[in-house]
């Protein structure tokens, strides 16, 4: 439950206590999203955002082979689904491997079913028959032109996919804000982030599409822990999605310790929520970003071009700085928001 109001001359006036669904459509101009995921601990808590957030409308999720198998991380979505009572979205499965590499998953980082650590329930919803890929373009195509963001954060085997099979979703999007890459190191190796270097074809369709795109990368999330100051603040809300984050970040944070040395767990997935919601939660840089392929040591590198001037067709921007306090606000109030659901 939330409470919900007006504004009349720039004042806010109470109009009483509502649903977050009741929130969700008094909304005259909600940001409309797809989230096309592979849950993951930070993706699952990139939907928990998304879900709570009044100012976005979730319009799917879709999942894709990336921290675990697609049934896995498919799984996982609709658990949590479950979790937060998210109903009226649907949910589609898309690609079970990347276009031409082998399935490489991360679980040293997501455990062996992709979202080691909580206790999920059972899925209830069913999934959507269509596959990902057409459940994109089909709601790409029926909205309005430039009305719907592509909020990818997994490998980009499906967003290429549907840039292929129907290249007119392409000018119709209104931009591509992605978790993945990084200008500065990478994470599955020396230059590469796992979510590239996964499909390092794919990224490199996406990338090369004249769609607006933000990276959102490892040089901003890296900047997104999960310290115990937000923990604590998370443990006040007692509600079952807080519990669940914080089950969730017990087990990735001690992954990411053990793996690969963090005191406290980089969030990454949310931060390309977070900034569909309110840009002004990072800044940005417009540079050219291009994808390396072939590299004998620099497969997968999003290589971010930062000679001044930026070409003027420049349609690829990377995200520098993260306003920390602003970011995690907009989790815990997210999460206040989804409030006490069913068990
Ligand atoms: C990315 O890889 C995955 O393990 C996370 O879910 C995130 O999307 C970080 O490199
Ligand atoms: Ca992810």
């Amino acid at each position: 439950m939330v409470s919900g109001g007006i504004f009349i001359d720039g004042e806010l006036f109470l109009l009483g206590i509502f649903t977050l669904d009741a929130i969700k459509g008094m909304n005259m101009i909600p940001k409309k999203i797809i989230l096309d995921c592979d849950p993951g601990h930070d993706d699952a808590i990139a939907m928990l955002l998304a879900h709570g957030n009044p100012d976005i409308e979730l319009l799917a999720v879709t999942t894709v082979v990336g921290n675990q198998t697609l049934d896995k991380v498919t799984r996982n979505a609709l658990s949590v689904a479950r979790i937060a009572n998210i109903h009226n979205v649907p949910f589609a499965a898309g690609c079970h491997r990347p276009l031409v590499r082998e399935i490489m998953t991360a679980p040293h980082i997501h455990g062996e079913t992709g979202l080691d650590g909580p206790v999920l329930p059972e899925p209830e919803m069913e999934l959507d028959s269509r596959h990902a890929v057409d459940l994109i373009i089909d709601i790409i195509m029926e909205h309005p032109p430039k009305s719907v963001t592509l909020v990818p954060t997994a490998g980009l085997t499906n967003i290429a996919l549907a840039a292929r099979k129907a290249p007119q979703i392409v000018e119709r999007v209104k931009e591509v804000v992605l978790m993945g890459g990084g200008y500065h190191k990478g994470n599955r190796s020396a230059v590469a982030e796992f979510n590239i270097l996964i499909d390092p074809e794919a990224a490199y369709i996406v990338f090369n599409e004249k769609w607006p795109l933000t990276m959102v990368g490892l040089d901003l999330t890296h900047q997104a822990q999960a310290t115990p100051e937000v923990t604590e603040a998370i443990s006040k809300i007692n509600t079952r999605s807080a519990k669940f984050v914080l089950d969730a970040l017990q087990f990735y944070g001690e992954s990411y310790r053990a793996s690969q040395g963090f005191s406290y767990p980089p969030v990454h997935d949310p931060c390309a929520v977070a900034y569909v919601i309110d840009p002004s939660v990072m800044t940005t840089q417009k540079v050219p970003v291009n994808i390396e392929m072939s590299g004998i040591l620099t497969t997968g590198m999003t290589v971010a071009d930062f000679r001044f001037p930026p070409p003027e067709d420049c349609h690829t921007q990377v995200a520098v700085k993260l306003d920390q306090a602003k970011f995690w606000q907009m989790v815990i109030d997210a999460l206040k928001n989804i409030g006490e659901t069913e068990h």
